[in-house]
Parts: C-alpha cells; sequence; structure tokens
C-alpha cells in the first residue's frame, strides 16, 4: 500500500519543482506537512516497453520547423515540420521506431544511401502508438546492418499554451509600448521533443541537430542552441532562419525562442563565444548581475575542468534566455540555458536575498550542465542523478570559488542535505539509480534524490577522496565520456582511476571504494550511526541501522559504509571533513582521551547519516551548547537540531528530551541553526492546528525563542551585513510575523503604510512580511494598493512577494478575489499553485474562504492550472487543502467531493490527503499535552514565567 508513498510524495513536491533545476521547494513546502500523499498504482515491472530499440540509430537531423501566431487565423498557433533524418541500421530490421507526439504525420518515406527509396509496407506504411509515442515506420524490405538511410517526415502540430506542458508553447509578455507580444520557446527536458519534431528522445540517442525555422518577418528575436548561419526573406512577409549544426548531442536539449522583441539585455564580448543574456526589451540593463554570474562560472568551470567551453563545439553560443513563462526555474538546453525571468532579473532594489542567492546557484548549476548533461550525459534518466548531482553539488561548491559572499557550503546542508535526510526516511523512498520508464516515472525522478541526495553523496565521496582527487575524476570522466551518454559504471571506473593515481586511500587499509559507492548508488535510505561513550576510559562504541522516520518500520539488516568524522571538547576538529575511519560494518570501537566531555559525530554534517548519542553523551552536549556553544562549530549546532527533531519524529528521544537539547535556539540567530528548527517547529504546529489555544500556547513558547534572534537581526538590513544575515532576518521574520508577533506586524504594518501614503519605498528584503502583515491588517484600499502595483511592476520577484501577500488577506471578500486573480492570465501558470498555497498559507481561516472557492470553481482551476501538467498542479492543491481543515472541515471536504467529484483525475489524491490530515490531527490530540509539557519545560530557562507565557498565548490567538 505505502509501496509508492514517497515515489509519490517526489510527485507531490515537484509541483513546483519539475525536470531540470527545481525551484527552491523545500522552502515552498515545507509548511506543508506532506505524510502521506496519492499513491499511484504504477508498478515498474514490465514497463520496458515505453523504451525504444536500438536497431536504428539517429546521425543527424535536419529540421525545418514553419511557425504561426495569430496571423494564420484558421489554424493560429501551430507549426509545420518538413523534417530529414539520417540513420544508421545497428540489426537487420524492416521496421524503424521512434518518438513522436505530434498532431499528425502527414507522409513518411525512406531512402537509402545512393537515393532509392525504400519500399513500405502497402496498407500500413506506418503506424502511432499514442500511450508509448512511438512512431513505427514499417518497411517492405530489410536494412542493412552497417547502412546508413535517409527519413522525410512531413507533419504538423500545435503550440501548448503556456509553458507547463512543455514542448513547443507560447508564452506572452508586454512590451515597452505596452503592447501585449507571444513568443514560442520549447521545453523539452526530459521527452518532449518528440511534440516538435519525431526523433529518438531519450538521452542515448545523441546526434547531430540542425535546425531551421520560419516565421512572419516581423519575429526578429530568433536564437536557438547555435549562431545563425543564415537569414532567408521568403515569400507572404515571412523569414527563415538557418542555424549552424550543433554538436553530438540529446535531443532533450534542442531549443529555440522566436519573438518581436527579445534581445541581447547584456553581454560581454570578451569570450567567444560571447556570453549573452536575452531577455524582453523591458528588461534592457537589468540583467548585470546575472551576467556577472554567468561569466565567472563559466570562467571557473573552464579552468577546473580544464575543458573550456568554446572547446566543446565550434557553433555552440553561451547565451541565457529571461523567460517570463518557465515551468522550472532554470534548463540547460546547450548554448541556449532557459530560465525563469525570475531568476535573472535581479535588483537590490527590487529582490529578495533568497531569490539573488538562489539564483547564484541556479546559473553555476545550468552551466554546469554544459559539462555534466551535455557533453556527457546519463544512459537513462534512472540515472538522472549523475547529471543533477553534479550540477546541484558545483552550483554550490564551486559557486563559493567565484561569489564567496554567499557563503554556499554553509548553506548546503539546509537545501541538500537535510532535505535528503528528511525525504530518504520513508519506507519507499527509493536509490539513486532507481528504474524508472514511463513518462510520469521519469519526471518523477527529477526530485530530492536525484538532487540532494546525489550532491550530498558527492560532496561525502569528496572528503573521502580528497578534493584534488574528486576533481581529477571529474576530468577523467568528461575526457573518456565526451559527447556520449554514460552510467554509474563509467563514473566508478574514473573515481577509481583518479584514486589509483593520487593513491588517496592509503589510509584506510582495505576499505573497498566500490563497495562504498555502490551500496550508496544502488541501496535507498541511509544509516543513523548510535554512539556510546564510555567516560571513563574513553571507549566509544558505534553501531548502525537503516534510519527510518516510522517507528514502526522494520529493520532490514543494511550496513552502509560510513565515513567517520568526530569531534570533543579537548579536541574540537569540527573543520577535519577527511574521515578518521570508515564504518564498514555494524559496528566499530573508537578511542579518545579519557576524560568526561562532549562528543560530537558528523564534522559539520558532510556525512549523509544521522546520529543519537547515550544520554549522558547527550547531556553533555545540551549542556554545551547552552553554556558554551562557540566551539561547537555552527553547522553541528544546525545538524543536531535538524537530527533531533527526526529522533523525536521517530520516537527515538522523547519530546522533553529534545526540547531540553533545543533549549540552546533561544540564545541562537544563525539561519543555519534555525531552518531546521522553523522546519521541525512547523511539523509540530501544523498538528495542533484544529487546537487553536493549545496553538497559541505553542505559537507563544516559539516566539519567546525567537526573541533574541529577532531582536539581534532587527527589522531592516545594516549595512554591509552577509547574504547570510539578510536571509536570517527573512525567514525569521516570516515566521514571526506569521506566529503574531507584536513588533514584527507593527513594524512591517508601518513600512506599508509609509509605502502608500508617502511613497517610502519598502526594503526589497524585508517585503514579504511587509506585505504579508499588511494583506492581513489592511482594507479593500490596501488589497487594491498592492493589486495596482502588482499589475504595474516590471519585476517577477516584487510581483511574486505582493501575491503572497495578497493571498494573506483575512477578508474572505478579498481573498477571493485574490484567489480569482490566480485564474487569470494576470498569475502566469508556473506561479498558480504557488499563489493558491499562499492563500492556505496566509492565515489559518483562510481555509474556509479557499474551500467555497474551490467549490464553486474546481471546473476553472482545473484548467487554468493546468491539469494535465507533468506537475500535477491540481492534485497538489485539492490535496494540500485538507492539512488546513478541522474535522468538521474534513467531513463536508470529504463530503463535496464524494458527492460532487468522484472520478476526476484527482480524486484520490484529494482523498489521501483527507486521510493523512485526519491522521495528523489524532497524532496532535494525542501528543499536544506532551508537547506543551515539553515547551513550558524548556521554555522556563528562556522566558522570565509561564505567566507571561499565557498572556503572549492569548495575544496572539486573536492575530
Ligand atoms: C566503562 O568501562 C569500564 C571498563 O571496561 C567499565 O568498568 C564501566 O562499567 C564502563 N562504564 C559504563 C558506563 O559502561
Ligand atoms: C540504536 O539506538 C536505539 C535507541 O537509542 C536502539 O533502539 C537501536 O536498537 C540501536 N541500534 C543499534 C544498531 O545499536
Ligand atoms: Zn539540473
Amino acid at each position: 500500500m505505502s509501496q509508492t508513498l514517497l515515489w509519490a510524495l517526489g510527485l507531490a513536491l515537484l509541483a513546483v519543482a519539475k525536470a531540470d533545476n527545481p525551484i527552491s521547494y523545500y522552502i515552498e513546502s515545507q509548511d506543508f506537512p506532506f505524510d502521506e500523499i496519492p499513491e499511484d498504482t504504477i508498478s515498474r515491472n514490465d514497463q520496458r516497453v515505453y523504451r525504444l530499440p536500438t536497431s536504428v540509430v539517429p546521425v543527424e537531423y535536419d529540421i525545418h520547423i514553419n511557425l504561426f501566431f495569430a496571423e494564420r487565423t484558421e489554424k493560429p498557433f501551430s507549426y509545420e515540420g518538413f523534417e530529414t533524418i539520417i540513420v544508421e541500421a545497428k540489426e537487420e530490421v524492416n521496421e524503424i521506431v521512434l518518438h513522436a507526439n505530434v498532431d499528425r504525420i502527414q507522409s513518411i518515406s525512406v531512402f537509402d544511401s545512393t537515393g532509392r527509396p525504400l519500399r513500405l509496407q502497402r496498407f500500413n506504411p506506418f503506424h502511432t502508438e499514442k500511450v508509448y509515442h512511438f512512431l513505427k515506420i514499417n518497411l517492405a524490405e530489410t536494412l542493412a546492418v552497417g547502412a546508413k538511410y535517409t527519413l522525410h517526415i512531413n507533419y504538423e502540430g500545435t503550440m501548448n499554451v503556456g509553458p507547463m506542458k512543455r514542448g513547443i508553447w507560447r508564452g506572452w509578455y508586454v512590451d515597452s509600448n505596452n503592447v501585449e507580444r507571444i513568443y514560442a520557446t520549447t521545453h523539452f527536458q526530459p521527452y518532449n521533443a518528440r511534440q516538435a519534431f519525431p526523433c529518438w528522445d531519450e538521452p542515448y540517442f545523441k546526434a547531430i541537430f540542425k535546425l531551421r525555422l520560419s516565421s512572419p518577418s516581423g519575429y526578429t528575436g530568433t536564437f536557438s542552441n547555435t549562431a545563425i548561419e543564415q537569414t532567408v526573406p521568403l515569400p507572404n512577409n515571412r523569414v527563415r532562419v538557418d542555424f549552424a549544426p550543433t554538436p553530438k548531442m540529446s535531443s532533450y536539449l534542442v531549443t529555440f525562442l522566436v519573438s518581436e522583441s527579445f534581445q541581447v539585455i547584456a553581454q560581454d564580448t570578451s569570450f567567444d563565444p560571447p556570453i549573452r543574456i536575452i531577455g524582453r526589451s523591458n528588461t534592457n540593463g537589468l540583467a548585470d548581475h546575472a551576467l556577472d554570474l554567468a561569466v565567472k562560472m563559466t570562467k571557473h568551470f573552464d579552468s577546473y575542468f580544464e575543458i573550456p567551453y568554446s572547446s566543446l563545439s565550434p557553433n555552440l553560443l553561451n547565451d541565457h534566455i529571461s523567460s517570463p513563462d518557465w515551468a522550472s526555474a532554470g534548463t540547460e538546453n546547450w548554448g541556449m540555458v532557459s530560465y525563469r525571468e525570475l531568476y535573472l532579473i535581479l535588483s537590490e532594489e527590487e529582490t529578495l536575498m533568497s531569490v539573488e542567492h538562489y539564483a547564484a546557484t541556479l546559473v553555476s548549476h545550468e552551466l554546469a550542465h554544459k559539462w555534466f548533461g551535455n557533453l556527457i550525459t546519463c544512459h537513462w534518466w534512472s540515472n538522472t542523478w549523475i547529471n543533477e548531482g553534479y550540477a546541484s553539488y558545483f552550483g554550490y561548491i564551486a559557486t563559493h570559488e567565484m561569489f564567496p559572499k554567499y557563503e554556499f557550503p554553509d548553506h548546503f546542508n539546509t537545501r541538500y542535505l537535510q532535505t535528503s535526510l528528511s525525504f530518504d526516511s520513508g519506507i519507499s523512498t527509493v536509490p539513486l539509480n532507481h528504474d524508472v520508464n514511463t513518462p510520469a516515472q521519469v519526471t518523477g525522478h527529477f526530485g530530492t534524490i536525484s538532487y540532494s541526495k546525489a550532491a550530498a553523496f558527492l560532496r561525502m565521496t569528496a572528503n573521502i577522496m580528497s578534493p584534488e582527487t574528486f576533481r581529477k575524476s571529474c576530468k577523467l570522466f568528461l575526457q573518456s565520456n565526451a559527447y556520449s551518454p554514460t552510467d554509474p559504471d563509467d563514473l566508478l571506473k574514473s573515481m577509481l582511476e583518479a584514486i589509483e593515481e593520487d593513491n588517496s586511500l592509503a589510509d584506510y587499509g582495505s576499505f573497498s571504494f566500490a563497495d562504498y559507492y555502490n551500496i550508496w548508488v544502488n541501496e535507498p535510505g541511509y544509516p543513523i550511526l548510535n554512539v556510546t561513550v564510555n567516560h571513563t576510559t574513553g571507549v566509544i562504541s558505534l553501531s548502525q541501522e537503516r534510519f527510518f522516520l516510522s517507528s514502526s518500520a522494520a529493520p532490514t539488516g543494511q550496513i552502509y559504509p560510513i565515513p567517520i568524522t568526530f569531534s570533543t571538547k579537548t579536541n574540537p576538529s569540527f573543520s577535519i571533513l577527511k574521515p578518521s575511519h570508515i564504518m564498514t560494518g555494524a559496528t566499530l570501537t573508537i578511542n579518545k582521551a579519557a576524560v568526561e566531555e562532549w562528543v560530537i559525530f558528523n564534522n559539520m554534517q558532510h556525512g549523509h547519516y544521522r546520529v543519537n548519542y547515550d544520554s549522558k553523551t547527550w547531556s553533555l552536549i545540551a549542556e554545551a551548547l547552552l553554556e558554551e556553544p562557540s566551539p561547537i562549530h555552527i553547522l553541528n549546532r544546525a545538524q543536531i537540531v535538524d537530527d533531533v527533531f527526526a529522533l523525536m519524529r521517530s520516537n527515538r528521544m522523547t519530546h522533553n528530551e529534545g526540547f531540553k537539547i533545543l533549549k540552546f535556539l533561544a540564545k541562537e540567530t544563525s539561519i543555519h541553526i534555525w531552518s531546521p528548527a522553523i522546519s521541525g517547529f512547523t511539523w509540530l504546529r501544523n498538528r495542533l492546528r484544529h487546537l487553536p489555544a493549545k496553538q497559541a500556547e505553542f505559537d507563544a513558547f516559539l516566539l519567546s525563542q525567537m526573541e533574541h534572534a529577532i531582536n539581534e537581526l532587527g527589522y531592516e538590513p545594516k549595512p554591509n551585513e552577509t547574504p547570510t544575515i539578510t536571509m536570517a532576518r527573512q525567514d525569521i521574520l516570516q515566521f514571526a510575523c506569521t506566529l503574531g508577533h507584536e513588533k514584527c506586524n507593527q513594524d512591517s504594518w508601518e513600512r506599508f503604510v509609509n509605502l502608500r501614503d508617502n511613497g517610502v519605498p519598502i526594503n526589497a528584503r524585508i517585503r514579504r512580511n511587509v506585505y504579508m502583515t499588511a494583506m492581513r491588517k489592511g482594507n479593500q484600499r490596501d488589497f487594491e494598493y498592492l493589486l495596482n502595483r502588482f499589475r504595474s511592476s516590471n519585476y517577477a520577484n516584487d510581483q511574486l512577494e505582493m501575491l503572497r501577500g495578497m493571498g494573506a488577506s483575512t477578508d474572505p471578500e478579498l481573498l477571493t478575489r485574490y484567489l480569482a486573480l490566480t485564474l487569470q492570465k494576470a498569475v502566469r501558470t508556473h506561479d498558480k499553485l504557488n499563489s493558491f498555497n499562499y492563500a492556505l498559507l496566509g492565515n489559518n481561516e483562510n481555509v474556509k474562504t479557499v474551500v467555497m472557492f474551490v467549490k464553486h470553481n474546481i471546473d476553472q482551476i482545473r484548467t487554468a492550472y493546468v491539469e494535465d501538467s507533468p506537475a500535477n498542479p491540481v492534485h497538489s492543491a485539492l490535496s494540500n487543502i485538507a492539512a488546513y481543515l478541522d474535522e468538521d472541515g474534513l467531513d463536508d471536504y470529504e463530503q463535496w467531493l464524494r458527492t460532487t467529484q468522484y472520478g476526476i483525475p484527482q480524486f484520490n489524491s484529494a482523498i489521501s490527503g483527507i486521510n493523512s490530515a485526519r491522521n495528523n490531527i489524532a497524532w496532535g490530540t494525542a501528543n499536544a499535552d506532551v508537547i506543551l509539557a515539553a515547551a513550558r519545560g524548556s521554555a522556563a530557562a528562556a522566558v522570565a514565567s509561564i505567566t507571561l507565557l499565557i498572556c503572549m498565548a492569548l495575544l496572539s490567538t486573536f492575530v
């Protein structure tokens, strides 16, 4: 039953994060208590039928696409394709199977290398198999092994509306003359090239692509992977642009954009090819920061891999498209990376620090793909972790070399490691290498495991072999597999070669690196390390088992090779990341000085595992955290917070014990420490939602814990503070304002009034809590004020923050207007689900209005949100609601679903959402008093008195 739970959880999280680079979904969705989510009934057995045979392979494509816009009144926004494919027969077969998902195939002919047409079967020359997107060409004669043939295929198709369904689609923007313009572009990753042209649409089939695009002659902003070879005027006021051939590459990396006025908005011509940022004309001059990111990261990767970008192919460009619509955050098409405009148009005056921070890792992630993903490509999507793991790893580790101010290595843990530890602790999580076949499975594998676990695994591995050997293994891997598909065995081979050359495992005796690699790559889950210290003798006994969040999960007996690092009070060696031991068995004994002192394992939380200690050691740690925390590395303080919440959830630690350790939070301001704390507390707090008085008391406790951080950080950025501090303020104030922190709300409101009445700009870095607070407190006039600003803003990030703000409106009428806005074009389709979620997150009571709105507009929601896009946004919307409802609300919602919505595609996931909400309520009811007692016990030290607590509790009930 729960076989596919985590798989499905992946899909749910992917609501805001699909193939290529996920939007930082852990930030967006951490407030959603997804424990159990829609089940998907797909079994993976025998689904290899989705895969193409390798009997005939493509060598070179020449693709001519005629694009039509509104001017073709009988069939607007459509295209015709004329395609020539040179293929090679690898087996003696009499059929050619490739992918196609176009509207209609008009004609197909096949020629041998002398130009002689091959005979096709008379009554069935070709046919399509829709489920598999197969196009089968049925020959009346047999192909000769090793011989080349030429296919001609004529076909036609229709552009998708908006980015969500990918393929060739059209988006919109308003130009500098305030005229709405339509542009056409493509998003093929992972399996949508077949919608633009019939092809071998699996990463394995690398070939050369030549593209010719024709469109009305007013469409002068035309871009693709490679340089323009020629522009040819055509009759009927049309023009054709021919692009130079690409290097040998996978079909999903082909792309183009055709527009009337997209242009170069920033460029550095000192490079060959020049590095260019391309966007709508209204953003001209606003991409200097994005350009700086692209320039410095290109330079860095050129020298790190020692394979310069300019040597990859003579024709490839180094273009970065800022697209107003984009289904993911960015996509690494070779030579022309596309990004959601949100991440390329950045300005200190208009952009949140978290978005600026994410943009830096995103650009770097996409550039790293030029080597890991484009030059070498995973053989099949089962191994997508190689592409995404390296890109994610370099997106942090390499970016730090060029942009140290962002302190990326410190943020790696909350972004990747802890996300992975949380996701990978379910019963049905999947290994890095994980068999996928159907399109839905392929989409699903672009998730936490392939990004976060893979990146964390690579970082852990680099620590074992040393960063220099790791770099050598990258070079070997890229050199020996360039322009080819690769698999995890190729990667292991390169790693072993580099290790051997450098003799870098000499310290670890008989340790088998291949075993380490194969277990971590092919087995699901990860271990928890039990640490028992004999404080008299200094003997430390270690044991391990697979960590499950569910305390009822059956043990598996799986042993994971664990790189061991640790620090003690007398020897605080937190910055030493090379393991002192590698634990390859179930237990290990090591020695330290025979003194009573704290010990902490997993330096800087670089290893992908959790740690639990005997109670004596825990109390030594807790005492140090409270009394003398500074010798303990911030990332290990953060690790302890993250581990303690997981230990409590898995019943390895009581809430009393856990909250005692967490007491030290009251003295901390670091975002690294507060981030896992906010996630952990939110998880608990969400389970008290149906008990308002108890939730209010818990909120008061949380506010008391945050008081110090709020005071230290203040309400406004200080000159020259680090981005990390700015982000800490952003997250902590958002949480505090939402919990009803009085001063936070008052300060935010004053800033809003000052903007509204006096035009005093709100510092961009704190807009989130200001907009949210203003809309909670404001009236119709304030709502309309923000709505007008939203409509006239030229900055995607500010617009998004305003949406989030309006989602926090408390007045049901205004909230309904906000929700109605999500059905309109003004809220771009890639923002619709997030905007819906903002309404739920805004205030506890909002769910009632949301349910009313859903009941009255379900059909419009299903259409506007694009229910049949791979991200399943409507599944997520309908199942998210449940978590906010109380028991009566759940009954009512279920009743409505069962009587009026039975049979809609989202029905089962919505019902699962309801079941899981009921479980959460039951859990909350059963544990509320224990949690509050634990909170009171731990707060006693931090806050003056329980009376104060209760006063605060009462206050916050009325916010
Ligand atoms: C510590 O080790 C000593 C010597 O083996 C033993 O006598 C003692 O009981 C151990 N202490 C604990 C708490 O296990
Ligand atoms: C680790 O510790 C937990 C409780 O603290 C215990 O239930 C579990 O059996 C231990 N596992 C191993 C492998 O020692
Ligand atoms: Zn990626």
